[in-house]
């Protein structure tokens, strides 16, 4: 007897449905497996495997779910269900799914032998069949429930290299593609009059800023410690000899000096990667910017101004941010989506930590997933008028929105021009 193991379409579909009735737990889908075991023409076992949805507080995640697997009395104890299971396994592996899993009752003796031979966890569960006629619970069973990992999720940084370079890759295609004007380009530019005047902008990432400073016809000077973000620059520069940029840290690199305009922009006072304690390296850059300008030089600083960071960030999954960037693609070919999971405000710290679930699938298909986090040093505006003073600055003009609109001290942007006296 040879058993073939055939995806279920319509025609197979019917073949059980003759059979077995209609069976609600095989789906066919681009997103199901559904899989039978055929003696010839003749269906006698079959497996059915959809992405579920995990309960709170884990709703933006699925797991690969066993909706139905049978196999006929006669056929049984040959091995034909682990290899159904091993199918499954295999496709939700692929698919990227982190597990596994399924119920199994004490009633299906054999089936729970195979679980365990096949390496599941088991967890022991009773529970009651609902009877929908008399709108109660009978039966009490016995049973597990029982998952296998397929794609445990490893930190990032045990990743091989290349897919680490290339999320990142990925990521600033991102940033370039989602981020254009958000108003604060044009304020500068009116800010700062169309005399051409020698502008640094510090964290200046995918040239977001810096170009169109160029194209106005100012002396536009960059600086970034991200590789990926700087490359983004060229093929929006073409032809413009006043823009330059250099890949450094701004805290330990030199930024030259007798600039009339730096700009510090995109709340990236708050998300600056550094080794020092969180104010102390958000004060350094402040007078880092003082140092360079000259006298009477004018410094554009443009942060998230929260006058309550526990109420914004202390979310659950999805409340204030939702899935991002779903399923595009990049120029590299690697697609990808990034969930939100989650973030914690510590008022003592002043850090927020933001959870994100990513998933890179590569140009030759291969997935992986992995959680990152990005780190929110939270300050306030006291503390960065203190910085701004102490750092021989005063604040000229600020405003809580690029239309100019006077700041208020509500949740929103904090602008502020400032000039070095
Ligand atoms: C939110 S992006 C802003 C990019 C750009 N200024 C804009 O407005 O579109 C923040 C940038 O800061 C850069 N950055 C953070 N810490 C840095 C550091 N210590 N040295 C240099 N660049 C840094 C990141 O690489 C990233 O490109």
């Amino acid at each position: 007897m040879s058993i073939e193991y055939n995806k279920i379409d319509a025609v197979i579909l019917s073949k059980l449905t003759d059979k077995y009735g209609e069976q609600r737990g095989v789906k066919i889908g681009d997103d199901t497996f559904p899989l039978a075991a055929m003696d010839g023409d003749i269906p006698i076992g079959f497996v059915c495997v959809t992405p579920q949805v995990l309960a709170y507080p884990l709703g933006r995640y699925k797991d690969a779910y066993i909706e139905i697997l049978w196999v006929d009395e006669d056929y049984r104890r040959q091995g034909i269900g682990q290899r159904l299971v091993l199918r499954c396994e295999e496709w939700a592996r692929k698919a990227g799914f982190r597990q596994i899993r399924t119920h199994s009752n004490n009633k299906a003796v054999e089936a729970i032998h195979m679980w365990h031979k096949l390496n599941y966890g088991l967890c022991e569960h009773d529970y009651h069949e609902f009877m929908p006629d008399t709108n109660g619970y009978k039966n009490q069973f016995s049973g597990y429930w029982v998952a296998k990992p397929l794609n445990p999720i490893v930190p990032f940084s045990d990743k091989p290299d290349e897919v680490i370079r290339a999320w990142k890759r990925r990521h600033a295609y991102m940033y370039d593609a989602d981020h254009g004007d958000c108003g604060d380009v044009e304020l500068a530019l009116d800010l700062i009059g169309p005399e051409p005047q020698n502008i640094f902008e510090a964290c200046c990432g995918t040239g977001r800023v810096l170009v169109p400073l160029a194209k106005a016809g100012h002396n536009a000077t960059g600086m970034d410690a991200d590789e990926f973000m700087l490359d983004r620059i060229p093929a929006k520069a073409k032809g413009l000899t006043n823009l330059k940029y250099t890949q450094a840290d701004i805290f330990t690199a030199d930024w030259g000096n007798n600039y009339d305009v730096v700009i510090l922009t995109s709340n990236t006072i708050m998300n600056l990667e550094h080794r020092d304690d969180d104010k102390a390296a958000q004060r350094f850059v402040i007078h880092k910017a003082a140092e360079a300008l000259k006298q009477g030089g004018r410094f554009f600083l443009v942060y998230d101004y929260y006058p309550e960071p526990e109420k914004i960030f202390n979310n659950e999954p999805n409340k204030n941010f939702g899935p991002d960037k779903i399923g595009k693609t990049d120029d590299m070919g690697v697609s990808g989506q990034n969930y939100f999971a989650g973030a914690r405000y510590n008022p003592y710290s002043r850090v927020a930590v933001m959870n994100w679930h990513q998933e890179i699938t590569m140009p030759d298909g291969k997935k992986y997933i992995f959680p990152t986090q990005d780190h929110k040093y939270v300050c306030s505006r006291d503390d960065v008028l203190g910085w701004l003073s102490e750092a021989g600055f005063v604040a000229d003009e600020e405003f809580g929105g690029c239309d100019r609109r006077p700041f208020t001290g509500k949740l929103g942007w904090d602008i502020i021009w400032a000039r070095k006296l």
